[in-house]
């Protein structure tokens, strides 16, 4: 079976073509960016507040932006309206590991980002419920349940059989 992160990259396909504008939330090695930019889409625009991860950045594609800031400023840095973004929260393995996102943070990155999405934008989002990442997932999903069903469809996938496994909630904005 595909792994979770991959998984979540098919979520996010159908919304991508030549003109379509993607956020990379959470740059870390950059896969996500990578792949974004490997479906041919106009523009990629990461976030990444690791100098460790910023320096060891290789992507040299002019349809690509490295902001090195917190994706909760996105709307400082972004103008457009979004076809696609994805977080990958929690820490990057191989990089420092007492850097990881905080919840505080990746609600109003999350909220920001639902609010700059095009009507039919995705938004992917992998979680990782263990120790450290447990209260992150739980605040977002408790954000999440909150919001209006016509304006946003909802879905979560996780491995039933498997306590305290990644997972990803999947975001469709149906409405502005
Ligand atoms: C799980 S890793 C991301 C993995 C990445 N997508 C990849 O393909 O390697 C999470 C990353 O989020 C970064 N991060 C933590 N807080 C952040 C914030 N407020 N804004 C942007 N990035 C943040 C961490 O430095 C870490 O590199």
């Amino acid at each position: 079976m595909h792994s979770m992160v991959e998984i979540s990259h098919e979520f996010l396909k159908p919304v991508l073509h030549p003109q379509a504008i993607c956020v990379d939330g959470t740059f870390g090695t950059g896969k996500d960016s990578v792949f974004f930019l490997n479906q041919k889409v106009k523009k990629v625009i990461a976030f990444e507040i690791q100098k460790e991860a910023i320096d060891a950045c290789t992507i040299t594609d002019p349809r690509f932006i490295l902001n090195p800031a917190g994706h909760e400023n996105m709307d400082e840095y972004i103008q457009e309206e979004i076809d696609a973004i994805i977080f990958n929260f929690g820490y990057c393995p191989g990089l420092d590991p007492s850097i990881s996102t905080k919840w505080q943070t990746s609600c109003t990155a999350v909220k920001k980002g639902l609010s700059l999405l095009k009507q039919k934008g995705r938004m992917a989002l992998v979680l990782y419920p263990h120790e450290q990442g447990r209260i992150e997932a739980e605040k977002i999903e408790s954000m999440l349940s909150e919001l209006d069903v016509y304006k946003y469809s909802i879905l979560k996938m996780n491995l039933l059989n498997q306590d305290k496994s990644p997972y990803i909630i999947g975001i469709e904005k149906r409405e502005k």
